[in-house]
């Protein structure tokens, strides 16, 4: 079933279009109401009857159905990086996202100097595009401008030049940093940015070497002013069992502020919002799914405090 197929489908409960893909699953209706989790207030995250949401995943693993949700990591500018190569994929990616109850996603290209150097303006053309196809098979959906920084000499060159964009229009910024091992000068980082009256906040900290090795590293990482964002596929074990056990110990200690999907591709995308949204739904309450996919993304986005 093709992608412009979707705006039949809410307007007459026909089966969801990508439906072998995701392996959605329609419940009875009683059953799914049962199921409703409610957060904050309700009102705010009701499902509208535009963006019914159908409960996927495996069998006996459906997800809440709220929305409002907030995706503060996403790949899916059509030939800005390594992720999204096309529309037709960007969009697909955007129809997971709305069908898991995401209504907001932040576009973070890599920024990585001699490899992706995509400007400010760029971005929010893009943005603009895509939105203009969204609004008829994702409606309710917002896009905001990000990027994720590589933190390297050319990174600390723009910041020292006062070049480096926040997500949205609030005062943090996506950073990431090797790997395989995290530089001795990662606190001194954090400082610098924090100098220039910008947040940093780590993408995926459960993926680095040192923090799979010793995890308590996040207090230090923490303590000198990163904020912690986890990706939803480390929880669906897309990057390895270590991975997934890092990344439960964090959100069980909740050292986690913000969780993003960091899709590349649909595929990636299937899998952060269907299994990676379950079982984090398993591991945290109402109140920290709130905290953690609504109240800390809004508030950097539009404001500058999280709690
Ligand atoms: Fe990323």
């Amino acid at each position: 079933m093709k992608i412009q197929n979707v705006a039949r489908f809410h307007s007459t409960n026909d089966r969801p279009p990508f439906k072998n893909r995701v392996g959605a699953r329609a419940a009875p209706a009683a059953a799914r109401k049962k199921r409703l989790v409610q957060i904050e207030n309700p009102c705010c995250f009701a499902a509208s009857g535009a963006a019914q949401y159908t409960p996927q995943g495996k069998p006996g693993r459906e997800t809440p159905r709220v929305s409002d949700f907030f995706d503060m990591h996403s790949h899916l500018l059509p030939g800005f990086d390594d992720g999204a190569s096309k529309s037709s994929e960007s969009l697909e990616i955007l129809y997971q996202a709305w069908q898991a109850g995401f209504r907001h996603v932040v576009a973070t290209p890599h920024v990585m100097a001699g490899f992706y150097e995509h400007q400010r303006d760029e971005v929010e053309q893009a943005i603009a595009a895509l939105a203009v196809e969204t609004a008829v098979q994702t409606p309710g959906l917002r896009l905001y401008p990000g990027h994720e920084y590589y933190i390297d000499d050319h990174f600390m060159g723009w910041l020292a030049q006062g070049e480096i964009h926040p997500l949205g229009s609030g005062r943090h910024v996506l950073v990431e940093l090797p790997l395989l091992k995290l530089p001795p000068m990662t606190k001194e980082i954090a400082f610098r940015v924090q100098i220039k009256g910008l947040t940093p906040i780590l993408a995926h900290p459960e993926r680095y070497n040192d923090v799979i090795r010793k995890p308590e590293v996040i207090h230090d990482l923490m303590a000198s002013g990163f904020r912690m964002q986890l990706n939803l596929g480390s929880l669906a074990g897309m990057y390895g069992r270590k991975v997934r056990r890092t990344a439960e110990w964090m959100i069980k200690n909740r050292l986690v502020d913000f969780v993003g999907s960091d899709a590349h591709t649909p595929q990636q995308a299937t899998e952060a919002f269907t299994d990676g949204l379950q079982v984090l739904t398993e591991l945290v309450d109402p109140a920290e799914l709130a905290r953690l996919l609504i109240r800390n993304p809004r508030d950097v986005l539009f404001r500058e405090e999280t709690q």
